[in-house]
Parts: C-alpha cells; sequence; structure tokens
C-alpha cells in the first residue's frame, strides 16, 4: 500500500501556474519510485484572487491549509493590487505564516554544480547554508498595525521571549542533522533590545549545545561576510525582516532568486514556496526556472518523511544541472524553457 498524502497546492501568480505544473509533474513522477501517493488538492489564493473577491485567501484555504500534511505554494503578487492602506495586497505570507503559526522559514543557500555564481573568486570551496528566519515576529508584525499619525508612521518590531526561544532551538536542531554543525547569530543587538534579547537567548541556547559551535556577527556584517566568505556558514539565525534580505543576497551568489527553495514550518503544519516573487514580466513565456519549486517540493517530502523522495529531486536536480542540461541565462531564466526544465529533472530521477 502506498503511503498517502493530501496536500493542499496555491500555483498564485504571474509564473506561479507555470513553475507549479512543472512541480506537480516531478512529483508524479517521484511518487511511483518510492510508493507515495500524493492527493493534490488545488486553491486559489493570491494577487488575482484578491482582485476577484477583495480577499488573498478565503478562510475555507486557510484551514485546508492547516489540515493537509503539507502545502505547496507558487509565488504570489502583482504590486498593481494594493490594499486601500497602500500596501501590497495579493501576497499570502501575512495569512499563512501567521495562519499556520509557521514560526521557522528555512532557506537553504546552496551553490549546485554547474550553476555560476556571481561570486565566482570565493565560491570555489562552495555554497551550502541555511537561513533560518523567524517568521511571526520581528519588524513584520508590524504589519498592517503601527502607529499612523498626520506626522508619520511609526512601525515597531516585536521579540518575544518565547518566539526567539522556538526559531533559535529549530536553529540548533537543523544544525545538529548537517555535518559541519554551526549556528550563527544575527542580529543588531549592538543598537536594539529586542536583538539584545534575541543575542541573550540565542547564547542561552547554545549553552545546552556545547556539541554544536555557535556564534554571532551583527546583520551588516554578516552582510558583508556572505559575500566574502560564504563558504564559511553552515546555519544563520536571525529575525524576520532581516532574514528576509540576507536570504535574497544570499540567493544572487547562487544563481539567482531562481535557485532556492523554503520552508515555512511550524509544530503542527508547513507550507512550501520559491523565496522568489510572481514575475508577472515572464508568465506566460514558459522560461521561468522551476528549480527553486521543485526544490521546495523535496524540502515538502522531507517534511512528510520521505526523505528519500526529497533526496531523489535533489540528486536528480543536480545531476541535471551538473551536466548542462538545465543551463540560467543572465537574468535567471532558462533557455530550455520551464517545462523542459523539469522533463530534464524527471529523465535524471
Ligand atoms: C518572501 C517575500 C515576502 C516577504 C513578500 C512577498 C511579502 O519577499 O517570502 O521573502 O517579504 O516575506
Ligand atoms: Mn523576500
Amino acid at each position: 500500500m502506498a503511503r498517502d498524502y493530501r496536500v493542499v497546492v496555491i500555483p498564485g501568480d504571474g509564473i506561479g501556474p507555470e513553475v507549479t505544473d512543472a512541480t506537480l509533474a516531478v512529483l508524479a513522477a517521484v511518487q511511483d519510485h518510492d510508493n507515495i501517493a500524493l492527493r493534490f488538492e488545488t486553491h486559489r489564493a493570491g494577487a488575482a484572487h484578491y482582485h476577484d473577491t477583495g480577499r488573498a485567501m478565503d478562510d475555507a484555504t486557510l484551514a485546508a491549509c492547516r489540515d493537509a500534511d503539507g502545502v505547496l505554494k507558487g509565488p504570489v503578487g502583482d504590486p498593481a493590487v494594493r490594499a486601500p492602506d497602500g500596501i501590497e495586497a495579493g501576497t499570502l505570507g501575512g495569512v499563512l505564516r501567521p495562519g499556520l503559526d509557521a514560526y521557522a522559514n528555512i532557506r537553504p543557500i546552496r551553490l549546485y554544480p554547474g550553476v555560476s555564481s556571481a561570486l565566482r573568486d570565493v565560491a570555489a570551496d562552495g555554497i551550502d547554508y541555511v537561513i533560518v528566519r523567524e517568521n511571526t515576529e520581528g519588524l513584520y508584525a508590524s504589519r498592517g498595525k503601527g502607529a499612523v499619525t498626520p506626522e508619520g508612521v511609526t512601525d515597531f518590531m516585536t521579540m518575544s521571549r518565547a518566539g526567539i526561544d522556538r526559531v533559535v532551538r529549530k536553529a540548533f536542531a537543523l544544525a545538529a542533522s548537517r555535518a559541519t554543525a554551526r549556528v550563527t547569530c544575527v542580529d543588531k543587538a549592538n543598537v536594539l533590545r529586542g536583538f539584545a534579547l534575541f543575542r541573550e537567548i540565542f547564547d542561552a541556547c547554545a549553552a545546552q549545545h556545547p556539541d554544536i559551535a555557535a556564534d554571532h556577527l551583527y546583520a551588516d556584517a554578516a552582510a558583508a561576510a556572505l559575500v566574502e566568505r560564504p563558504g564559511t556558514f553552515d546555519v544563520l539565525v536571525t529575525e524576520n525582516f532581516v532574514g528576509d534580505i540576507l536570504s535574497d543576497l544570499g540567493a544572487a551568489t547562487v544563481g539567482g532568486l531562481g535557485m532556492c527553495p523554503s520552508g515555512n514550518i511550524g509544530d503542527d503544519a508547513a507550507y512550501f514556496e520559491p523565496i522568489h516573487g510572481s514575475a508577472l514580466g515572464l508568465a506566460g513565456h514558459d522560461s521561468a526556472n522551476p528549480l527553486a519549486t521543485i526544490l521546495s517540493a523535496a524540502m515538502l517530502l522531507d517534511w512528510l518523511d520521505e526523505p528519500a523522495a526529497a533526496t531523489r529531486i535533489r540528486s536528480a536536480v543536480e545531476r541535471t544541472l551538473a551536466r548542462g542540461a538545465i543551463t540560467l541565462a543572465p537574468n535567471g531564466t532558462t533557455p530550455q524553457g520551464t517545462q523542459a526544465a523539469a522533463q530534464a529533472v524527471i529523465a535524471a530521477l
């Protein structure tokens, strides 16, 4: 009997449907190899859905995401679709992250063989680290709130002891499963009290894990170090907004946003998505790189406790890139085409 999982799929906006179709083809091929049965349930959500209904996501869809074994989400958003307060209305992070209490945003930054790094000189010893981005508080907790006065707006950063503790623990647990086993705390403890608390809780957790190396970097210094010596990092843990910025920086060093998957993980629910946006200008051209979404599906399989299938996908992606069956154009698209890139991965499974 095949092991059965219910997976909610949110295709998203722009290139979303193309990269999710490509990924579903890969998952369909993987199922047979690993005796898994994935039952997909597609839900509309995002900017186009907001435009049509006035809501980025229906309550029923959020409930379905909570109840499912896992969620695969394409990129969403359209800069033209705005809420009355001027903020982009079609993105889903503000709904799904708190809605699923998905407090750890796991963002692997890995340079695959055959992919050229913008950092040719320092990438020789490899780039393979994971940013653990706190996902439910920090500066993003101010979303839709803040103090709005005629003089201006104050957005606030929330750092709770429990919120820091759970994400820091996640980072140490992740490091324990990796060969290097080192965690770097990225903060601005020199400037903001919230970050001083973040570091204090990090240090307490580090003391409980003598087997895992721990160090700190201020966020600005971390930005420089991720460019100058990316090969020296293993796991980084940081606040929401800092993690957002540093993960795009990291992506730029490993072939672009199209190469970077992510998992938004809570204790009871999780969703997986590429870290890139909906790239409306590329939609319908069959040129977007589907690998960030395909690699997100591999992370979904890890979450479902199907590591063999997850590894099969990652190895296939690796071989496909190494032998040049998928290449990347300077703008991050695939000259082979989105669906053909997925077929190349399937051929290598
Ligand atoms: C991300 C994205 C989102 C974020 C946007 C779309 C709201 O950039 O997942 O990194 O800022 O968190
Ligand atoms: Mn981002």
